[in-house]
């Protein structure tokens, strides 16, 4: 019994376990945070999935930026053949990759600014260019994104996250308040039903007693 109750209770996990390697490698993609931190560092995300996993593939990743004093844009980053280069000076020693790595089959093409300054405020571009090698011809794709970056002195929170919560807590707390409700309820009924029991013992054992005071006094007369 307890044996077949525990691998009920493994179960989930093993097919979790299971799971896993089937999920991992899967690609999905996700929009980038628009909101950096000051001071902080921020992950510009870009991602671009490749649909034909059994095909080969090479990528390069270009990423542009305007700030908002800026025109137009400006050639920032280029990531090609498993190497990154830093074109803005104004990002020397400031980003990394955290795209795909060891690899020159991307599919993520993410950067990361070490440490963000009121002056990274503005639009990134990022330009993927794929191309799959199919046995007897290369088929080019791209895709650019553009991401527009806000930065702050502290993370505001979206409104629906802030109503979210605020809904949890009420529903937590009007929850409980039914349970103590509903617990008040039920011990009345319980305590109530005792003294009726109670009572009706009590009733019993005086009718039985004054029976038998009768039959006493009966006796006593018949004597
Ligand atoms: C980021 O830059 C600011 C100002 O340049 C500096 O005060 C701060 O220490 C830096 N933070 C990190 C983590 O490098
Ligand atoms: C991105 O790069 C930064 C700096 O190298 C590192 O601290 C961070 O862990 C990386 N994040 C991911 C998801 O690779
Ligand atoms: C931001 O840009 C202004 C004007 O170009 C410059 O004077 C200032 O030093 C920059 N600030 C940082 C933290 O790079
Ligand atoms: C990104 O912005 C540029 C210039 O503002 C525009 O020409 C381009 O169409 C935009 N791309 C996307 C995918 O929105």
């Amino acid at each position: 019994m307890s044996a077949v109750k525990e691998l009920l209770l493994l179960l989930p996990l093993v097919l979790l376990a299971l799971e896993a390697p089937l999920c991992y490698g899967a690609c999905v993609e996700v929009d980038s945070d628009t909101e950096a931190v000051i001071n902080e560092g921020f992950k510009l995300g870009c991602i671009y999935c490749k649909m034909r996993g059994e095909v080969d593939a090479t990528a390069t990743v270009k990423w542009s930026f305007k700030g908002s004093g800026d025109s137009d844009f400006s050639d920032l980053y280029i990531y090609d053949n498993a190497r990154g280069e830093i074109i803005d000076p104004r990002f020397y020693e400031r980003l990394d990759w955290n795209g795909s790595k060891n690899t020159r089959d991307l599919q993520d093409g993410s950067i990361y600014i070490l440490n963000v300054t009121y002056n990274d405020t503005g639009t990134y571009k990022c330009e993927f260019s794929r191309l799959l090698k199919y046995s007897n011809y290369d088929y080019q794709t791209a895709i650019e994104k553009n991401i527009t970056i806000n930065v702050v002195a502290r993370l505001t929170r979206g409104m629906a996250s802030i109503l979210s919560e605020v809904m949890m807590y009420v529903s937590i707390i009007g929850l409980q308040f039914w349970l103590l409700v509903e617990m008040i309820y039920c011990y009345r009924k319980i305590s109530a039903a005792g003294e009726e029991a109670l009572r009706e013992s009590a009733e019993e054992y005086l009718a039985i007693a004054s029976e038998s005071k009768d039959n006493c006094a009966g006796a006593q007369v018949a004597e």
